[in-house]
C-alpha cells in the first residue's frame, strides 16, 4: 500500500519518533511510505516526499517535526478539503496518518467523512484530547516545566520571593496541574475552574506564617497572564512576586522515553489499522493498552482536567 503521514497544528515532542516508527514499520511490511510537508496545507499546496529508513535516521531523539507543521485555517472550507481529497487520490495514497491535537483531529474527521482513508494519532502537549489517556508530547512538556521551575526555585529561595510561572494551555489546565503537582506549587490556576486571588493570597500568607519563605503559583495561559497574577498577589500579600512566562521552551527539546515509547506504540497500531482497511479512527491509550476509537466520538467529547490532582497539589504544598 501507499501510506502517508503528516503532522499538524502545534508541534509536540514525539512527533518525529512517530514518523520514524511509521516509516520503519511500514517498510517492514512492504508498504511504500510518504511524508506530506506542512500539515493539511501540504495536501493542497505541497507534494508528498518518499520516506525511507535512512530519511528517518537520528530523529527519534529530536523535538519538532521533520515534516514541518502548520495551523491551516483554510481547511475549514469544504472546497479546500475537496482539493485535499483530490490530491490524495491523484497521488494514489491508500492510507493517511494525521498526527496532531484537537483542531487537527477535527480536520482529519472532516476529510475522512469526505472519503479519505485516515487514522489519527493524538499529539498535544496540552493532553486535552478526549477519550485517550495520553497525547504525545505531554510528558516531555511536563518535564521541561519541572526542569525550569527547579532552576527558578534556587533563586526564589535565595531571595525569599513568590514566583508566578505561566505555562501553556490556552483552553486546558491539564499541563499546569501536572507540572504544579510535580513541582510542589502552592497554587495552580487553570481555565476550567475559577481561582480567587484573595483565597490564594490567604493561603500564601498562612504558609509564610508557618515559615515558608518562597512559593510558586503555576498559571495556565488560558487562566490569565503571569504578570497580572503576580501584581494581584503582591498587592494582597505585601510580598515581592516575580513572574516568568516559559513559552515555547516547554514545547521543544528531546522527547522523554515515555513519549518515544508511546509514539512507537501509536504508530505501530496505526499502520496495523490502515493495512487492515480500518479508517476514521484515532489510536489511543486506554486502560493500559493501545486501541482505537472513532474520530466522530473524539470530536464530540471533552476531556476534563484532573481536578483531584489540583486539589491534592494544593493540600501537599501547605
Ligand atoms: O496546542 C498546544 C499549545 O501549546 C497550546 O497550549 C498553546 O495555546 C498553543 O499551542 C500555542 O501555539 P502556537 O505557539 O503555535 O501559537
Amino acid at each position: 500500500m501507499n501510506l502517508a503521514i503528516l503532522t499538524s497544528g502545534g508541534d509536540a515532542p514525539g512527533m518525529n519518533a512517530a514518523i520514524r516508527a511509521f516509516v520503519r514499520r511500514g517498510l517492514a511490511d512492504n508498504h511504500t511510505t510518504w511524508g506530506i510537508p506542512r500539515g493539511f496545507e501540504g495536501l493542497v499546496r505541497g507534494e508528498p516526499e518518499a520516506l525511507t529508513a535512512a530519511s528517518v535516521a537520528n530523529i527519534l531523539m529530536t523535538g519538532g517535526t521533520i515534516l514541518k507543521t502548520s495551523r491551516f485555517l483554510d481547511f475549514h472550507q469544504p472546497d479546500v478539503r475537496a482539493a485535499a481529497l483530490h490530491a490524495l487520490g491523484q497521488w494514489g495514497i491508500d492510507g493517511l496518518i494525521v498526527i496532531g491535537g484537537n483542531g487537527s483531529l477535527s480536520g482529519a474527521f472532516e476529510l475522512n467523512r469526505a472519503g479519505a482513508p485516515i487514522i489519527g494519532i493524538p499529539a498535544s502537549i496540552d493532553n486535552d484530547i478526549a477519550l485517550t489517556e495520553y497525547s504525545l508530547g505531554f510528558d516531555t512538556a511536563v518535564n521541561n516545566i519541572v526542569a525550569s521551575i527547579d532552576k527558578i526555585r534556587d533563586t526564589a529561595s535565595a531571595h525569599e520571593r513568590i514566583f508566578v510561572v505561566q505555562v501553556m494551555g490556552n483552553q486546558s489546565g491539564t499541563l499546569a496541574i501536572a507540572a504544579g503537582l510535580a513541582c510542589g506549587a502552592e497554587a495552580i490556576m487553570i481555565p476550567e475552574r475559577a481561582s480567587d486571588y484573595d483565597e490564594i493570597a490567604d493561603r500564601l500568607r498562612a504558609t509564610y506564617a508557618r515559615g515558608k519563605r518562597h512559593s510558586f503559583i503555576v498559571v495556565a495561559e488560558g487562566a490569565g497572564s503571569a504578570q497580572t497574577v503576580a501584581q494581584e498577589i503582591a498587592q494582597r500579600t505585601g510580598q515581592e512576586a516575580k513572574w516568568v512566562v516559559l513559552g515555547h521552551t516547554q514545547r521543544g527539546g528531546p522527547p522523554t522515553a515515555h513519549d518515544r515509547i508511546m509514539a512507537a506504540l501509536f504508530a505501530n497500531h496505526a499502520v496495523d489499522l490502515l493495512a487492515s482497511g480500518t479508517h476514521g479512527v484515532m489510536v489511543r491509550a486506554h486502560a493500559g493498552s493501545i486501541d482505537s476509537i472513532p474520530l466522530a466520538a473524539v470530536i464530540d467529547a471533552e476531556r476534563e482536567p484532573p481536578l483531584d490532582w489540583q486539589d491534592l497539589a494544593e493540600i501537599l504544598a501547605r
